[in-house]
């Protein structure tokens, strides 16, 4: 029999999920700072237009502002998804989620953070929990680790978090955080990164690194083999007391072909790297089924009262205990 969910989905928030529709309404904080954001680059009524089909990527300015205008809400419900689990489909990615940001001093590291889609996420949804009372308001000190190619992402991801301070406090979230240049293909960068990533956990009870919508790079783009070693570095050195990363992904074809696609590559990378971890991965589903997780919903634009999108997503949860089978 499956074990009660920590946040259990018949109780999620009117503000947040549609139950009779099947749909995920942002955050109300969460949209209000995506909408500064976009008022002052002059973007917010293109925001209200239909999406591009073809967004290229790349770290220009009109690259980062593409992204911000027709792909932040995208990825940011992927990240509510997960989070939320209001169909029930990923248990244990829920629960991680409603663990690891129950209070205390908290450590979450978002790669590559882009605009701050999914830390932004996450934070608004806790506030929304608690605001709402789904969850103690318990304080809550978080200490947020950004990493990103393009600076004119991390300036935004910035300037978000800065419009959130005020009312996370009232919700008893106080946050810490810092976005820092990092290229996930080249060695130097990536040191740096985990230099400032231990620094700053230290003294953390728990610990999340979140890795959302990167397979375009790495697979689309063939970078995996130039990025690999960056994160053996990276997982190796998040091994902690109640660490784990979570990775997000759209529920592609080219994440989740078996044979070839990301995460069997990511799946099989892992096992490699990290296959003596006492809990290599915590499977999503029963034994046979797929090792990722996957929901599909609508989400609510929250600028066009008529449009919703589809909202999909593949997740694995990779636990990344400190003590290895058979030593502790
Ligand atoms: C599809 S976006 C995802 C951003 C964010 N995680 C989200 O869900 O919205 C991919 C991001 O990867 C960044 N990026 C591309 N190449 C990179 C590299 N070599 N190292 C670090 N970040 C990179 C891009 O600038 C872009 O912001």
């Amino acid at each position: 029999m499956k074990s009660r969910r920590l946040i259990p989905s018949a109780e999620l928030p009117d503000s947040l999920w549609r139950k009779e529709a099947k749909c995920i309404l942002l955050p109300p904080n969460l949209v209000s700072v995506w909408q500064q954001l976009l008022e002052a680059e002059g973007l917010l009524e293109k925001a209200q237009q239909p999406t591009p089909e073809n967004l290229i990527g790349g770290g220009s300015k009109e690259v980062t502002d593409d992204h911000l205008t027709w792909r932040f809400t995208g990825s940011s419900a992927r990240v509510q998804m997960a989070m939320l689990d209001p169909l029930d489909n990923l248990d244990l990615v829920a629960d991680a989620f409603a663990k690891t940001f129950a209070g205390g001093r908290v450590f979450l590291a978002d790669l590559p953070c882009g605009s701050g889609a999914a830390v932004l996420t996450i934070l608004c949804t806790i506030a929304e929990l608690r605001k709402t009372r789904r969850i103690p308001r318990s304080p809550l000190y978080l200490t947020v680790l950004g990493g990103e190619l393009s600076e004119f992402a991390r300036a935004y991801a910035h300037k978000g978090i800065g419009g959130l301070v005020e009312s996370l406090q009232t919700e008893g979230i106080f946050v810490d955080a810092d976005f820092l240049h990092w290229n996930a293909c080249d060695k130097f960068s990536n040191a740096d990164l985990i230099k400032e990533l231990t620094l700053r956990s230290a003294g953390c009870g728990a610990r999340m690194l979140v890795l959302a919508n990167f397979s375009g790079f790495l697979q689309s783009s063939g970078k995996w083999d130039a990025a690999r070693a960056q994160f053996d570095a990276l997982f190796l050195h998040s091994r902690d007391e109640n660490s784990c990363a979570i990775w997000i992904e759209p529920l592609t074809n080219n994440v989740i072909k078996t044979g070839g696609g990301f995460f069997d590559r990511l799946i099989n990378w892992f096992k490699k790297q990290f296959g003596e971890l006492p809990q290599t991965m915590s499977l999503v589903g029963e034994e046979k089924q797929p090792i990722y997780g996957a929901s599909e919903a609508h989400a609510q634009h929250p600028l066009r009262p008529d449009h919703s999108f589809r909202s999909n997503l593949a997740v694995v949860r990779f636990d990344l205990p400190k003590e290895m089978a058979g030593k502790g």
